[in-house]
């Protein structure tokens, strides 16, 4: 308990997507405090152990990450200090403390070259310098705090922060034509959303059934970057903004120091089991943070 008198939650990440999307919308009946980088960094086991101890967390929320995909090749490192060491330093402290962890992680721990949206089961073969280290921060939360949910999402957009939806409102306002990449497949996700789900999962975490492992949380049904381009521009359009022209291309045709997963596509159907909540559709998420990024209410969403 704290000021509050509500249970409190240790949130890592509080200034990224999906951590202020759980700022603004804390798990119900709970409290969240969420330490800056500055005060808690990952890369720095002595201020997990500190920030881990300093009350009786109801539970931990581990949003924070190196999310840099492509920088992270050069920098691997601070990639993996944040990604792998961070996430397990957060695991043995709230395992001492008794003490459950929810972690977020990605599809990126895959290779994409499945035919099928992925399962929790099939076995992870990271490409990219992130993915590995992601797939190591997982394997760390599973092996050292019994006490855990990982959460692996995909295609995180939100009206804040970095991500596509965001980006492509701003490029359609400066250039006349996009290539956008259209032979990649996967499930857009609202930060909204997977706040949402975290709070699910928080209600959940206490009592003898309280489920433990890894769960796949992305939006339903799919699409590619040039199906969601047109979602973004179908709606900018609406709102009376300048729309470019969109060419679809091929993922060859769009070079990156890490080559995107061809299939990014997250199978939901155990955390909907599990935890009786489904992921909304991509198509009605997007559509909420394009109304919230075209008409935003005071305070809300950063300017494109
Ligand atoms: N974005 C996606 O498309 C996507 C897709 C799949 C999975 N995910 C996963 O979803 C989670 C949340 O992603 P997001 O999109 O919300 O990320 P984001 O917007 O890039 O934010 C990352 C957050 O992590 C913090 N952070 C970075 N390094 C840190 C460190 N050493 N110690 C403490 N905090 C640190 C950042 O703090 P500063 O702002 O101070 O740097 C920021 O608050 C991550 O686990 C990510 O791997 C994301």
């Amino acid at each position: 308990m704290t000021g509050s008198g509500l249970p409190a939650l240790l949130l890592t990440g509080g200034s990224g997507q999906v951590g202020r999307a759980l700022r603004q919308a804390p798990p119900e009946g709970f409290e969240v405090v969420a330490p800056t980088r500055a005060e808690l960094d990952l890369a720095d086991p002595a201020s997990v152990r500190r920030w881990v101890g300093a009350r009786p967390w109801a539970a931990i929320v581990n949003a924070g990450a190196w999310t840099a995909v492509d920088a992270a090749e050069s920098q691997a490192s601070e990639a993996w200090a944040a990604n792998a060491l961070g996430p397990a330093a957060l695991a043995r402290a709230s395992s001492e403390a008794g003490i459950p962890l929810i972690h977020i992680s990605t599809d990126y721990v895959f290779d994409g070259g499945l035919d099928r949206p992925y399962r929790e089961d099939d076995p992870v073969g990271p490409t990219s310098v992130y993915g590995a280290s992601k797939a190591a921060g997982e394997m760390a939360v599973a092996a050292l705090n019994p006490r855990h949910v990982i959460l692996r999402t995909a295609w995180v957009f939100s009206p804040w922060g970095s991500n596509f939806v965001r980006t492509m409102l701003r490029l359609g306002q400066a250039r006349e034509a996009l290539s956008v990449v259209s032979d990649q497949h996967g499930c857009p996700t609202s930060a909204l959303d997977i706040a949402a789900a975290v709070g699910t999962v928080c209600t959940r975490l206490s009592g003898p059934g309280a489920p433990s492992g890894v769960f796949h949380f992305a939006g339903a049904g799919e699409t590619t970057w040039f199906g969601l381009a047109e979602r973004v521009f179908e709606r900018a359009a609406e709102a009376g903004l300048k729309t470019p022209v969109l060419t679809p291309i091929a993922t060859a045709d769009w070079p990156t120091p890490v080559r995107r997963p061809a299939n990014s596509r997250l199978d939901t159907t155990a955390f909907t089991r599990t935890f009786g909540r489904s992921p909304r559709l991509w198509t009605e998420t997007a559509d909420e943070v394009m109304d919230r990024l075209l008409r935003p209410a005071e305070g809300e969403g950063d300017a494109v």
